[in-house]
């Protein structure tokens, strides 16, 4: 049995899905439904019996207690976590409650749990974090992609966050012993995402005849990872990481945001034409994001030298099943986009205007 947290979110919907696809271990998935937490991500698993969904807080110490005793894992995959940069902008409490006090909740009762364990499962047991590139800062156009070396410069409440929580997890390996891993990966996309960051968002309101809004001038660049690479990368370091160690995961796809709105454009025009010509005339140039990284891009050769892995797609292959699968799924986005996400809309794009 493992622990996953957050795994109703994005990235932690696909993992579970992936790893219930590929073993027959159990998971015991943590989740407080949040805004982004979302239980049809895993509407497959209905009544599959390996797959225990607790809807819960990991701020809350007692529940965790609970689930630890009651089905002893042999290890915790920590994705829940506030994870969107504009909403921290706007309102950055929610990220220092979930990212930092949440991660310390859980290495505390990780940690009680571990010293209760005999020699060999203490050995054994793994907690991996998994957390993100922004913590490095912002590169310059030429500067080497961030290797796991490079000194923390976390800019934005979201990443500031997840820095104290990646340096929460290495303090209770220094000073504990406890058994972490830590992976810090590049802009995920794929199916499941909510529409609130880039590439689902272009999908959705191209589909909707809406703007399709760049912040600034559409020149920051992001390096791109297709989620069930990330997924394969989670698992390669849960089985073989060594405790104590970073891993960098990235799929060497660095694009311009406005290299990757014209490319969804594009397939777009392809696979779902508009009677009024390309999707490319709803780009819109809006305000800049306060504090807008420049440039993130990510060195993954020790995760391949070291244990192996490599993503399997490439962003053309990647970006051309995601968009396929969005257009597949236009109920899942009809869904997820009603509701509270209007007054999001309303916030965060209102302004810009
Ligand atoms: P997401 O926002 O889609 O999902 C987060 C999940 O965590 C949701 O299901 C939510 O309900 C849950 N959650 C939030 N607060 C919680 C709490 N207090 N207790 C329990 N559950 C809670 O995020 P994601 O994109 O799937 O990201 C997963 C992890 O990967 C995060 O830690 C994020 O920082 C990291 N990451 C994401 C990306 C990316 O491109 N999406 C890139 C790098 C790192
Ligand atoms: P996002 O998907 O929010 O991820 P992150 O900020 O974690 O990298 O944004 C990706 C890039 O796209 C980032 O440079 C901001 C930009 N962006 C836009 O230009 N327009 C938008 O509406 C959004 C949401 C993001």
């Amino acid at each position: 049995m493992i622990l996953v947290t957050g795994g109703a979110g994005f990235i932690g919907a696909n993992f579970v899905l992936d790893w219930l696809a590929d073993c027959d271990e159990p998971i015991v998935n943590l989740d407080k439904l949040t805004y982004a937490g979302n239980l049809e991500n895993l509407a497959a698993l209905q009544g599959e019996a390996r797959h225990v969904f607790v809807k819960g807080d990991i701020c809350d110490r007692a529940l965790l207690e609970r689930l630890m005793a009651k089905h002893k894992p042999r290890a915790i995959v920590h994705f829940a976590a506030e994870s969107h940069v504009d909403r921290s902008i706007h309102g950055p409490s929610d990220f220092i409650r979930t990212n930092i006090e949440g991660t310390f909740m859980l290495l505390e009762v990780a940690r009680a749990y571990w010293n209760s364990l005999d020699e060999n499962a203490k050995t054994d047991f793994r907690f991996l974090h998994v957390s993100t590139d922004e913590v490095y800062g912002s590169l310059e156009p030429n500067a080497v992609p961030f290797a796991e070396s490079k000194a923390y410069e976390p800019n934005s409440p979201y990443s500031a966050s997840k820095a104290a929580s990646d340096h929460l997890i290495r303090a209770w390996h220094h000073t504990y012993g406890l058994p972490v891993v830590t992976t810090n990966c590049s802009n995920n996309y794929g199916a499941y995402q909510f529409p609130e960051k880039l590439i689902p968002l272009v999908i959705a309101n191209a589909m909707a005849g809406k703007p399709l809004p760049i912040y600034g001038d559409g020149q920051n660049v992001r390096d791109w990872l297709y989620v069930t690479d990330h997924c394969a990368a989670i698992r390669t370091v849960l089985a073989q990481g060594r405790p104590g160690e970073t891993y960098n995961v990235g799929g060497w796809n660095e694009k311009t945001n406005l290299d990757v709105v014209n490319t969804l454009c594009e397939i777009l025009d392809e696979l779902s034409p508009s009677s009024l010509g390309s999707y490319k005339r709803l780009i819109t140039y809006v305000k800049d994001r306060p504090g807008h990284d420049k440039r993130y891009a990510i060195d993954a050769r020790k995760l391949e030298q070291e244990l192996g892995w490599k993503p399997a797609e490439t962003f053309e292959t990647g970006i051309h099943k995601t968009v396929a699968w969005y257009l597949d799924n236009q109920p899942w986005v009809d869904n997820v986009l009603s509701g509270a996400y209007r007054e999001w809309e309303t916030l965060n794009y209102g302004l810009r205007r």
